[in-house]
């Protein structure tokens, strides 16, 4: 409908078609644009980006970092100085997840690989692009934003931030390092992927392939909490721990059980320092969808993303004070709580793909599948109830394991529907371990995730070699975000409509929506359901027809699904968030031109240096995004309606 219409659709636009340019494309009578981008001067002291990646560590500090990924935008009060409902001025807030070597760093004199010479400057630097930005910006009378570059609320947080520890697991012996002896503190946050947000107007930002970042000089074997994680020798290849001891595992063994946890925020705070919420437990967290139960309490809904990991969810001990939002109490509630991860069960039909669910409780009493309570199973075994709930925290993956949870096709984003605070969405992004051979456990050899682990297919993982992905939905009993059972289908089974049985799409998937990999998930306040897609942008084979990474709209009822958007060359879209009264739309590109076959590897698979001079010396792929030079940039991208309605409507 039009800007005027006082009628608001559910999937109110023209789907586009899919493409495989190097823009982004929005439907008729949408206009959407660049903004913030990496390297963006994050106040108006903040040096300037250099477009020959020059730009020093101490200068990364202050400008926006690289890979945005999850984003919030809280709008300011009516006094301007606090937490409130405004559409026309706030904050954006948004994750910088990891950086591409190949683009963020000028290359080095070593023609194998541009990250030599690596040095502690280029470790920091690296560590710089990492983490979250808080931007002040506010809407010009033309309808454009603007980002106000004198606000004091303009704020990096990084990896070397300090973050306070909190929680169970604070200060356990496995938390202490010789830098931080109470392990109640460390530098800050890596590989911030999805988010979340508060009702009390906090950011939660969540950190999920954190062991990348690690690896030992010299010989090690590895623990089985460091295999379960997957910390291996060299890592991801960042190469920090060859010039930073804190990334070296044989220099210090604890420091990363001190990352993969959900990280609070208070952004209307520019000096609050942030807060590592360990009752969440420690995963590799994608994001945190927030949900209030009748009683007050709070649930925060997490997935892990890896192969055949699992869904958490975590419950308040205290309620919410819905009369007094941001009060000192409400601000407390993510401290303490009850940890839960999820068996999806096939029901009382067999073999129709829905079935019922149980929230099992890691709690020191919990029984395992071994018939004995976690404490005393030899993982958490301590003196103390305290010490085993610790260790279940840091040891989280292991605990899920023990009592029997179900793996997963890699959970993504959870998104709770805001007409049922009860009703939850999950992406599964997609899974080529799954099926292939029969597993009984997950990780037989206590390998990383990535291991040995091929579970045979079931109900809610109904794939084998699940190579397009499905989102499941599960409504809680009572439709209490709290209660300990629930019901669960499939909304969607993306593919190819051409491919029957077993591995054939849903109904609701046709030649003119065809995507795969869904990830970032999200309602928006009227109850449309978004899906973003980080996959194969190959548009070949078993990808034809989907062309670039996509967002797009689903009526949660029909279950209709169109597309709204197509991301440029190699990007994945990821992330979103509104204004109030949405009618503006903020959409995070990221890595954008990303040429590797995985994400976090900056090994050129062909053995040729990916150097910024190759990228220049081909224009048509860069030449049209993003807007400043040729070295592709991850940004934000602002999209509203010319006639000013709702995005969507
Ligand atoms: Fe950072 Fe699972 O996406
Ligand atoms: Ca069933
Ligand atoms: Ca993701
Ligand atoms: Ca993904």
């Amino acid at each position: 409908g039009g800007g005027d219409d006082p009628v608001e659709q559910m999937l109110g636009f023209q789907g586009i078609p899919a493409a495989t340019g190097d823009s982004v494309l929005v439907p008729a009578g949408y206009v959407a644009t660049a903004f913030l981008p990496w390297g963006e001067p994050i106040n108006a002291s903040a040096p300037a980006w250099k477009p020959d990646a020059s730009n020093t560590a101490a200068e990364q500090e202050l400008q926006v970092g690289d890979n945005h990924d999850g984003i919030e935008f809280f709008g300011f009060n009516a006094a301007g100085n606090g937490f409130g409902n405004r559409s026309d001025e706030g904050l954006l807030v948004f994750n910088h997840e990891y950086i591409n070597p190949e683009y963020f760093y000028a290359p080095g004199s070593d023609s194998e690989n541009w990250l030599l010479p690596f040095t502690l400057e280029k470790a920091r630097k690296g560590q710089a692009g990492h983490g979250v930005t808080i931007a002040h910006i506010r809407r010009r009378a033309d309808g454009m934003w603007e980002h106000v570059k004198t606000s004091p609320y303009n704020r990096r947080i990084h990896g070397n931030t300090p973050v306070s520890i909190q929680g169970p697991a604070a200060g356990h012996p496995l938390m202490r390092t010789a830098a931080d002896p109470a392990g109640t503190m460390v530098l800050g946050t890596l590989n911030n992927c999805g988010s979340g947000r508060t009702p009390w107007g906090t950011y939660l930002t969540c950190e999920e392939n954190f062991n990348g970042y690690f690896g030992w000089n010299g010989d090690r074997t590895p623990t089985a909490l460091e295999r379960r994680y997957g910390i291996t020798k060299d890592g991801f290849g960042y190469l920090w721990h060859t010039v930073d001891p804190r990334f070296d595992v044989n220099a210090n063994p604890n420091e990363p059980n001190r990352f993969g946890w959900v990280v609070e925020i208070d952004p209307f705070d520019p000096n609050a320092r942030p807060v590592k919420r360990t009752a969440l437990g420690r995963f590799k967290h994608e994001n945190a969808a927030v949900s209030i139960g009748p009683d007050g309490r709070v649930v925060v809904y997490m997935g892990c993303d890896e192969r055949n990991e699992y869904i958490y969810k975590f419950v308040s001990s205290g309620k919410f004070d819905a009369a007094n939002p941001t009060s000192a109490a409400n601000r407390r509630l993510l401290e303490q709580g009850t940890l839960y991860v999820a068996r999806f069960d096939a029901g009382p039909v067999a073999g129709d793909r829905m079935g019922t669910g149980v929230w099992i409780p890691l709690l020191p009493s919990t029984v395992g599948v071994d018939g004995k309570p976690l404490r005393e199973n030899p993982n958490f075994a301590a003196p103390t109830d305290a010490e085993v709930l610790a260790l279940i925290m840091i040891k989280t993956r292991q605990a899920a394991d023990a009592v029997g949870a179900t793996m997963m096709d890699r959970p993504e984003w959870i998104t709770v529907n805001p007409k049922n605070p009860g009703n939850v969405y999950v992406t599964l992004t997609n899974n080529n371990r799954r099926g292939t051979t029969p597993a009984s456990s997950n990780n037989p050899d206590g390998s990383s995730s990535a291991g040995s682990a091929r579970p045979p297919v079931d109900e809610a993982n109904p794939r084998t070699n699940n190579l397009w992905g499905h989102i499941v939905r599960w409504t809680e009993a009572g439709n209490d975000p709290a209660a300990t059972t629930f019901t669960w289908d499939i909304f969607v089974l993306a593919g190819q409509p051409s491919i029957t049985g077993e591995r054939a799409p849903s109904s609701n998937i046709n030649a003119n929506n065809l995507f795969n990999s869904p990830d970032g998930l999200m309602f928006d306040g009227f109850g449309r359901l978004w899906i973003q897609t980080d996959g194969s942008f190959s548009n070949t084979g078993d990808y034809a027809g989907m062309g670039n990474n996509q967002m797009l709209a689903a009526d949660p009822v029909t279950k209709e699904i169109r597309r709204f958007l197509v991301g440029p060359s190699g990007c994945e879209v990821t992330g979103v968030t509104w204004t109030p009264d949405r009618k503006t739309m903020f959409v995070n590109i990221q890595h954008p031109g990303e040429l590797g076959s995985h994400p976090n590897r900056p090994k050129n698979p062909d053995g040729s240096t990916w150097s910024d001079n190759q990228i220049a010396r081909d224009p048509t792929r860069f030449s049209q995004w993003p807007t400043q030079g040729v070295r592709p940039r991850s940004a934000t991208v602002v999209i509203r309606r010319v006639d000013g309605g709702v995005i969507g409507g």
